[in-house]
């Protein structure tokens, strides 16, 4: 079994740490991104970890996962509450998926309690601040050894 695990985030998280501070906090998707590594590393995974505004390439990255990762940590960001067309892509992978969110969606405007992606995740991540993504990797560190 490959040790890929594929660390997906959608749009506008490329600006972490500049946007909305009270809401996702001061880390950047860079360090986001140095916490997942240090994380694969301990738990002797290969990441890929990408960003992107824009759906296609999200969709992309999905397809390009189904064929050699084991797992994946999604934080699709808005496209969480209205991609039909993400939620099919991850239909097509038999690897467990964790849905991370970095603010407790729940806690906000009622449009971002509903999940296309909650629908086909394996677990739910949300209010855990940038750790939430390494909490994932951890579970699915724990679910690849069974
Ligand atoms: C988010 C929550 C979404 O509702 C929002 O659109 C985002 C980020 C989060 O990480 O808390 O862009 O996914």
């Amino acid at each position: 079994m490959s040790r890929l695990i594929y660390v997906l985030n959608g749009p506008n998280l490329n600006l972490l740490g500049k946007r909305q501070p009270k809401i996702y906090g001061h880390e950047t998707l860079a360090d986001v991104e140095a916490a997942c590594r240090a994380a694969a590393d301990r738990l002797g995974f290969e990441i890929a970890f990408h960003q992107s505004n824009a759906e296609f390439q999200i969709i992309d990255w999905i397809h390009a996962a189904r064929e050699t990762a084991s797992g994946m940590v999604i934080n699709p960001a808005a496209f969480t509450h209205t991609s039909v067309a993400i939620l099919d892509a991850l239909h097509t992978c038999e690897f467990p998926i964790f849905e991370v969110h970095i603010s407790n969606v729940h806690k906000r405007e009622a449009f971002r309690h509903h999940s296309y992606v909650s629908t086909v995740a394996t677990g739910v991540i949300a209010g855990f601040g940038a750790q939430g993504y390494v909490l994932a990797l951890e579970r699915l560190g724990r679910l690849l050894a069974e």
